[in-house]
């Protein structure tokens, strides 16, 4: 753990820098193509001839891994050791990643001689143009720091380089309790997390033998590094994987996870770990608590809508063909680790599905979390880690406080429902997984907003507040048209109204809506049939608007 953590493009200087730093810091220094070759007792011009690309980094990811056992060091890599998936979220976990920014120009420039290396294929310049283009957006979402090396020594960029990881350490973790009625457990909020994942299982759970439940991306991404932290620690792991998305929390699926959980050996003193979105965490968490009538389970949300949303509560679910989340259970975990470093490979519609419910919480905490989030919005469309840190650390304080108040959805829990009642409807007209849920809730808010006003429940202006938050995290009305174009004409206000009926949360057949007040006061109310059939057919008309 924390290494400096060397990445570029040929001719960046990684090595040179990153000796001349390993000096300075009085560190270890560490070149990974020579660790390959040591490894392999292989050059790695003969690995690449004789086992071809996909060997090669293979075997520079085995490299890699081994290195997070290694004392804090300072790791040259190889330039294309950040186009492997799995070798991004590693290099982040293993310490600070440095990027050390060239041109194409400067580079062939520095290598001289050496600028015929077999990777330009003699192609000069515009190869070397090529392949940092195709690259460099890869270099940036790997990287935790920049440092320009153009027109530096490497003594200079050495200092530049030491200066960004001196940095004050980023925020420390945040410890945020959750109340369960008969005790507490805690969510943690920081960086790097994933690596200490055994010793923060083992003081939450106790247990030497645990099931690693997962789906394949978060899998491919983050599950040989949990795997490995887990068995660090002297735990004995099962592997379980279920295909990514939805279909996976099935009754059919959590019935074949409980008989793999059997096979592996799993008792009463054996633990949970979810690793993934919100689907393997209700899917998991619904599996613990039933195995063997309950064992511990720990979320480790991957996603922005896990971490701030659906790990906390201790809510478990899986889908029936009758309705999403008909049958599930209370199930508080022993504990949430939320790692946001393991965002960064997030794809942007997950991004935005889980900002949309880290804004529900801003709206309904009101206060200096609203002022917080909305002055953090520029750091947060470029996944800032100081940004991501805080939002995270917001959206569970408020979450924690509502469900810790109503451990089983009594009332108050039910402002959570902000922008769900049309949300959910329009998710149910349009085929589950056809919209973009956080876009539908999005609407939902909007909606609510609007009806609010109409009602004289919500002040003038809130609906503006909504809607231009809404806008700035990519929730706007752009991205529903271009996600949705046909939703408001494709439903009729009656067939909307009738979706909303049919939701588990509704009361009778009687329709609730959670309004605004303003930002920090909400209302939940029910609403007669003839209002919102009026309202929806002008939400409907808006659509058709040019
Ligand atoms: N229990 C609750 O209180 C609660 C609350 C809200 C939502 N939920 C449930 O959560 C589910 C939705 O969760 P979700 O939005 O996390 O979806 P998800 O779990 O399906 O994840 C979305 C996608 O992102 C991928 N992914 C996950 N982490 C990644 C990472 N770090 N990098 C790249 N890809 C990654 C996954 O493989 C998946 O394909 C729904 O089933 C919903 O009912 C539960």
């Amino acid at each position: 753990m924390n290494h400096v953590v060397i990445t570029g493009f040929m001719g960046a200087g990684k090595t040179t820098v990153g000796r001349l730093v390993a000096t300075r810091l009085g560190r270890e220094f560490i070149d990974l193509d020579a660790e390959i070759e040591r490894r392999e007792g292989l050059s790695v011009t003969a690995l690449f001839r004789e086992r071809g690309e996909t060997g090669f980094r293979d075997v520079e990811h085995a490299a890699l891994a081994s290195l997070t056992e290694a004392p804090p060091a300072v790791i040259a890599t190889g330039g294309g050791a950040v186009l492997r998936e799995d070798n991004q979220l590693l290099l982040r976990e293993i310490g600070t990643v440095v990027y050390l920014a060239v041109t194409p120009e400067e580079a062939i420039g520095r290598l001289g001689g050496a600028g015929d290396r077999p990777l330009l294929a003699g192609g000069g310049l515009a190869a070397a143009r090529a392949i940092l283009d195709a690259r460099l957006s890869l270099y940036a979402a790997t990287a935790d720091r920049v440092v320009d090396t153009v027109g530096r020594t490497a003594d200079e960029v050495a200092d530049a380089v030491i200066a960004e990881v001196a940095e004050p350490a980023a925020a420390p973790t945040e410890r945020v309790t959750v109340g369960t009625g008969s005790g507490v457990y805690e969510v943690l909020i920081g960086r790097g997390l994933l690596g200490d994942l055994s010793s923060h299982v083992t003081a939450a759970t106790g247990a030497r033998t645990v099931a690693l439940v997962s789906d394949e991306s978060v899998w491919g991404l983050a599950g040989d590094l949990a795997k490995a932290a887990l068995e660090r620690g002297g735990i004995a792991v099962s592997e379980h994987l279920v295909p990514d998305g939805e279909p996976s929390k099935s009754w059919e699926q959590a019935g074949m996870l409980l008989e793999r959980f059997a096979a592996s050996g799993l008792d009463r003193s054996s633990a949970v770990v979810a690793l993934g979105g919100g689907v393997v965490g209700d899917l998991a968490g619904f599996c613990a608590s039933v195995y063997m009538r309950g064992i511990p389970v720990v979320h480790v949300p991957t996603t922005l809508l896990a971490q701030v949303d659906s790990s906390i509560g201790g809510k478990t679910a899986v889908d029936l063909v009758a309705g999403k989340n008909l049958a599930g259970s209370f199930w508080p975990p022993a504990l949430v680790l939320a790692d946001i470093d393991v965002l960064r490979s997030l794809p942007d519609a997950e991004w935005i599905n889980g900002l949309v419910e880290a804004a529900k919480a801003a709206l309904l905490k009101g206060g200096e979390a609203l002022d917080r989030f909305e002055a953090r919005l520029g750091d947060l469309s470029d996944r800032d880690a100081g940004a991501v840190h805080g939002l995270v650390s917001d959206a569970v304080a408020f979450k924690a406080g509502v469900v810790s108040a109503d451990l089983r959805e009594a009332d108050l829990r039910e402002c959570l429902n902000f922008g769900h009642t049309l949300g959910h409807a329009l998710e149910v007209l349009a085929g589950y997984g056809s919209l973009p849920h956080g876009l539908a809730v999005a609407e939902g808010m909007r909606f609510a907003c609007a009806l609010g006003e109409r009602l004289g429940v919500t002040d003038a202006g809130v609906a503006g507040r909504v809607s231009a938050l809404l806008d700035a995290i990519g929730a706007g009305a752009d991205a529903w048209q271009s996600a949705a174009p046909d939703v408001r004409a494709s439903f009729t206000p009656e067939a909307v109204l009738g979706a909303m009926r049919s939701d588990k949360k509704s009361r009778g057949g009687v329709v609730r809506f959670v309004l605004l007040e303003r930002p920090g006061a909400w209302r939940a109310l029910p609403v007669d049939d003839a209002v919102l059939l009026e309202e929806l057919e002008r939400w409907r008309m808006a659509g058709e608007e040019p």
